[in-house]
């Protein structure tokens, strides 16, 4: 049977959380401009900001576009609200469900990983809108070339490791410099690079804020009924799950998740590429 990775079980969790807490069904990190409060009442808003961000820099002249690592397919839904020819790749059979659920047949649904996309057809932008964290770099390149027309475009948005010293609470993202010399061998032309750390780290105060008065008192009291009431099945529990209990508090109840951490260990940008002609 298929094993089931952690970070897909938490974005269907994140996705479940956002829905529910904030309204919205985008799995990226939000936008806010100075003047947006940090608040969960804004996190819709900060979301769209992004989305419209992101829907600013796809270039003129681009009509087919592949949205990879879809999420939800919210974003996929925009594009093809606003005019552009739309494929989504979801390789997680639960956030497929909802592509599907919001988008029928109006998109093309690749359910593997980019890396292993088998398809004839090609187009003139491939979109890794916070998913390119999760592809192989050299893999998902060599893709990119083989599935962009001529000319084509290469837009992400998405962050990436600074090159500092410590261990960040928030993990994932290719190193940035390996990420930008590895370009450079490529057959492709940076056409921008926006750094948007200070923007998005806001994200990670609303999710500090979660954590600290929903998640951490939750678990505490669900730990602290388990083990005055199965105590021996809790030190079985604890014992065998303890790399992964260490793991969670360093990552998510430390209090090490903020804004501040997050611009000190990541950078978040948007890249657009041209491929060479
Ligand atoms: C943080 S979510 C971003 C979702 C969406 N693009 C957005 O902006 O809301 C990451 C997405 O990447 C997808 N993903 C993870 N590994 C992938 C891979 N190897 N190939 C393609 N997509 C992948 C996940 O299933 C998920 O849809």
């Amino acid at each position: 049977m298929h094993k089931v990775e952690l970070k897909e079980v938490g974005l269907d969790i994140g996705l479940a959380f956002a829905r529910h807490f904030y309204k919205t069904d985008y799995l990226h990190y939000g936008y806010w401009p100075e003047g947006l409060t940090v608040e969960p009442a804004n996190v819709f808003e900060a979301q769209e900001n992004y989305a419209d961000f992101l829907l600013k820099h796809i270039p003129e002249g681009v009509s087919s576009i592949l949205d990879v690592g879809c999420g939800s397919g919210k974003f996929s839904e925009k594009l093809l609200e606003a005019g552009y020819l739309v494929d989504c790749v979801s390789p997680s059979p639960n956030l497929t469900k909802h592509v599907r659920e919001r988008l029928g047949d109006r998109v093309e649904i690749f359910e593997c990983r980019y890396e292993d996309l088998k398809t004839e057809k090609s187009y003139d932008l491939v979109l890794c809108s916070e998913s390119f964290q999760y592809l192989l770099l050299e893999k998902a390149m060599t893709m990119t070339l083989q599935i962009l027309n001529n000319n084509g475009h290469l837009l992400i948005c998405d962050f990436f490791k600074r090159d500092v010293p410590g261990k960040s609470p928030v993990s994932g993202g290719h190193k940035i410099e390996r990420f930008l010399k590895y370009m450079q061998t490529q057959s492709f032309k940076q056409i921008t690079d926006i750094d948007i750390t200070k923007e998005t780290a806001p994200s990670l105060d609303i999710m500090r804020d979660l954590i600290r008065e929903v998640i951490a008192p939750t678990w505490n009291i669900v730990a602290y009924y388990m083990t005055s009431n199965y105590p021996r099945f809790s030190k079985l529990f604890s014992f065998v799950f303890r790399k992964k209990i260490a793991q969670a508090n360093r990552k998510y109840l430390s209090g090490g998740t903020s804004g501040e951490q997050f611009a000190h260990f990541k950078t978040y940008r948007l890249f657009l590429y041209q491929q060479n002609s």
